[in-house]
């Protein structure tokens, strides 16, 4: 093998990293107004070096009016007050990359906020050098352009009043005749059209000059969706589908943004309905597209009719998904995993047990995690094992979602209580209660009034308390878990091989590299249960790596509720 090639085929830096999520509202606060800010996470940074994780990705603190909480950008390249400045902004950049952790941002570029200086130009008139920056379109038979429907409730079109901007102006106003604009989420978040060629530049532009300043890569939101399918804009279009477009554009981004960097850069695409062929494509490493992808399907198993139907774990098919990926994506592409983040219930209440056996549940489902091929997330209070909000009315929520769903349904005729069951395992605001640092009052995330409220059991499930909880801290065993893949070639890059498919509560599958073999057996119950993929003689003398109980009881062919061995084979 010459050099070049070898270089070519040497794993990329990041097959054995690991990323943590930081949703900044909810992170900490430093100025006693209640929200999440920069100076938060400046002085939560030695939690993080601690943890040893080697990204932050870091949800969006651009300026914005914030009607989805920052996925509303009114500005790219400001930081929005009610996070600090951009000084601030270099300075936990230096903070960051002097501990060895890198930065990666969020890139919001399906649609900006309404209150944009684009947008503003662009509903100024159907004359003005920027209308075809967004999707416009005349009504269709008197009604919306096509069918499709917002994420969060109603029409995906909404017209714009004359030279007003966007939703913020009365609706009495003159309006543009009979002109809508795309919006697939709020009508506050409107879509830019990507067909033009100088949005995909002034993107660029932007993603430049953000790498410029040193940020490490994007997560890239809803990216996806940035190719619409031109046709389907205007009938009888039900549901919005992925133009082909999408790989074009994501080429000529890479080519115009991170071709010929030389620093150590990832990228992520966020990617509602992708499938594993597609990933395939996105992730190929010689089709210089994306690195990794989030993908849905595994989060999106237990959704009936509606999205916010309660959610069940089925472990089988939750198995039969994720290998599916692993497998799907061996050979060419890489995996992003993850079991929760800020649009998602909190794992641990989600696929584990929030209850008694809450500390083994989260520690085996991160080690279950952490043990498959590809690059693991880590949502912000999952490494101590925060549990779902609990919230009781609807005036505790604040999510977009969560909020328009509600009125919507009630509209409809539905029943609150039942409604708020649904909430209370699906709403996205489950995740982005603020972080449990300490037993204080709000938990030690502000000195002000939080802008959500903070879980009650946060007096007993918080940073402080966890980590002085020695064999029984999550914390600990996450860093174990970090530790383990950073040192570890077979964790990072063996083949993946599920065991026992169809058994319903146990979830098994060996990690295989050269002479290596690692076999890894959770058990996703409450009662004891009987392994005998653990009596082979090999089971029995395999060296136990990694186990959420404090006596590792090696050799046992038993697992107690929510008991996880991680097992040297050979
Ligand atoms: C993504 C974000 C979510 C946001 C939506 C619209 O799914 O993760 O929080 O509401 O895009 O930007
Ligand atoms: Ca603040």
């Amino acid at each position: 093998m010459s050099i070049s090639e070898q270089i070519q085929n040497a794993p990329a830096w990041w097959s054995d990293a690991v990323v943590y999520q930081i949703y900044p509202r909810s992170f900490a606060d430093s100025n006693g107004d209640g929200i999440g800010d920069l100076g938060g996470i400046r002085s939560k940074l030695g939690h993080l070096q601690d943890l040893g994780v080697d990204v932050v990705w870091l949800s969006p603190i651009y300026a914005s009016p914030q009607a989805d909480n920052g996925y509303d950008i009114s500005d790219y390249q400001a930081i929005d007050p009610l996070f600090g400045t951009l000084e601030e902004f270099d300075a936990l950049l230096a903070d960051m990359h002097s501990r060895g952790i890198k930065l990666v941002m969020d890139l919001v570029v399906n649609h900006t906020s309404d209150e944009h200086a684009w947008f503003v130009e662009s509903a100024a008139s159907r004359t003005s050098p920027k209308r075809d920056w967004y999707i416009w379109r005349d009504g269709y038979q008197g009604r919306e352009p096509n069918l499709w429907r917002s994420a969060f409730s109603g029409p995906a079109w909404s017209k714009a009043p004359l030279g007003i901007s966007g939703s913020t102006g009365s609706t009495s106003a003159e309006f543009d005749d009979d002109q809508y604009y795309l919006h697939l989420f709020a009508a506050k978040q409107p879509d830019l059209n990507w067909e033009n060629p100088e949005v995909r530049s002034a993107v660029y532009e932007m993603m430049n000059w953000w790498l410029d300043r040193g940020v490490d890569g994007f997560r890239m939101d809803v990216i996806n969706f940035i190719a619409k399918v031109q046709e389907d804009l205007v009938g009888d279009s039900e549901s919005a589908a992925m133009g082909p477009q999408i790989h074009e554009y994501l080429q000529e981004m890479n080519a115009r943004v991170f071709a010929g960097r030389d620093a150590d850069l990832i990228t992520v695409g966020e990617m509602p309905g992708v499938t594993v062929e597609d990933a395939k494509l996105f992730t190929g490493a010689d089709r210089l597209e994306l690195d990794m992808v989030f993908q849905f399907e595994h989060v999106g198993l237990d959704h009936g009719d509606s999205k916010f139907t309660n959610l069940k774990l089925d472990l089988v098919d939750l198995k039969r998904s994720l290998s599916r990926w692993q497998t799907g994506l061996a050979e060419s592409g890489w995996n992003s995993l993850y079991l929760g983040n800020h649009d998602q219930p909190r794992s641990v209440s989600r696929f584990g047990n929030d209850g008694d056996y809450r500390i083994e549940a989260a520690t085996l489902l991160a080690t279950i995690l952490h043990l498959h091929r590809g690059t693991p997330y880590i949502y912000q209070g999952d490494e101590i094992g925060m549990t779902n909000a609990g919230f009781t009315a609807i005036e505790q929520y604040n999510d977009i979602e969560s909020v328009n769903w509600f009125a919507e349904s009630i509209a409809a005729g539905d029943e609150p209580d039942v409604l708020l069951e649904s909430l209370r395992f699906r709403s996205r605001d489950n995740a982005r209660t603020p972080v449990q640092w300490d037993t204080s009052e709000n938990a030690g995330f502000t000195s002000g009034t939080p802008w959500i409220g903070v879980n009650p059991n946060s007096t007993e499930i918080n940073v402080e308390t966890d980590r002085a909880a020695g064999d029984r801290s999550v914390f600990e065993h996450y860093k174990r878990l970090i530790a383990l893949r950073h040192s570890s070639a077979v964790v990072a890059l063996g083949d993946f091989e599920l065991l026992e498919p169809e058994h319903p509560t146990l979830y098994a599958f060996t990690r295989s590299l050269g002479s290596e073999t690692l076999l890894i057996v959770g058990n996703f119950s409450n009662d004891r249960m009987d392994a005998p993929l653990l009596d082979s003689s090999e089971a029995r003398n395999a060296p136990v790596l990694l186990s959420n109980y404090a006596e590792a009881a090696a050799g046992a062919t038993e697992l107690r509720p929510w008991e996880v061995r991680v097992l040297q084979l050979h």
